[in-house]
């Protein structure tokens, strides 16, 4: 999941990508955003793809800072944001070693912190620190793994979906899979896609600078996750993680 990957998904980035706006149903992340939201505030959003999240940022705040590792993308959400003045649109790659950041009052992270690469994660929560002000507010959503092990766990004791079965071709790959799984990397799409912890994630921000103030369960309908959900399938729902932390 370099910046080749999500240049080459851009083009049909609707198609190929999970839209969290859209899918949260409960509006919890709309709620956390507006909850810090000012008109005397900043915000970057950290990993902005094609700009789903900027009408609402761009309303709610003085300045939008929209920043992605992707220039294609960024150029498809300058053309889709254009009517918002207020936001400035910065090639970025936050796994980077060193970098130039705009900080801001608060920042918005969601579901960019994906890579299996454990140095580039590591630089990438290093970045977030520096990416706020003094004080300032981490909206991050990440996924989760406690909700792809049940989710796993269902359709294999339930036969859930034939095309939830895993197609491991090669000895290399059935390696790769075990040693990705102790990591918490598992396959979305055939695409190793880092998934988090709540306790791991609480660890992660604390050790790079922040206060954890809530992780709560972004909750999806089954619909996401099989093609035919058994009936009998109700909650919990799956889920991502949604953090709200503090820079100390
Ligand atoms: C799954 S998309 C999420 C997009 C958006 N936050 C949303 O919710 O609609 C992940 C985005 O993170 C960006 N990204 C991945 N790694 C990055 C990095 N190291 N630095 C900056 N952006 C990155 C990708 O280019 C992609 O646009």
């Amino acid at each position: 999941m370099d910046r080749n990957y999500w240049e080459r998904i851009a083009p049909n980035y609707s198609e190929e990508i999970f839209d969290v706006l859209k899918n949260d149903a409960s509006g919890k992340i709309v709620g956390a955003i507006e909850e810090v939201a000012s008109k005397e505030k900043t915000v970057t959003d950290i990993g902005c793809a094609i700009g789903k999240w900027i009408p609402l940022l761009a309303t709610a705040f003085k300045y939008v800072v929209a920043t992605d590792i992707s220039a294609i993308n960024l150029d498809i959400a300058k053309e889709k944001c254009k009517d918002y003045p207020n936001v400035e649109y910065q090639r970025m790659d936050m796994s980077a070693y060193t970098l130039t950041v705009t900080p801001c009052d608060v920042a918005v992270c969601i579901n960019a912190i994906l890579t299996d690469n454990l140095k580039k994660r590591i630089n990438f929560f290093q970045s977030l620190n520096i990416c706020l002000n003094q004080g300032g507010t981490l909206i991050l959503v990440v996924p989760s793994l406690e909700s792809k092990l049940y989710t796993n766990i269902i359709a294999n004791r339930w036969n859930v979906d034939d095309d939830h079965k895993e197609k491991i071709e090669s000895v290399e790959k059935a390696y790769a899979l075990a040693k990705n799984i102790k990591q918490g990397v598992t396959d979305i799409d055939n695409v190793p896609t880092k998934h988090y912890l709540k306790e791991e994630l609480e660890l992660l921000l604390k050790l790079d600078g922040f206060t954890v103030d809530r992780v709560e369960k972004i909750n999806y309908t089954w619909k996401t996750e099989f093609n035919n959900p058994p009936k009998w399938l109700d909650e919990p729902h799956p889920w991502d993680w949604m953090c709200v932390a503090r820079k100390d």
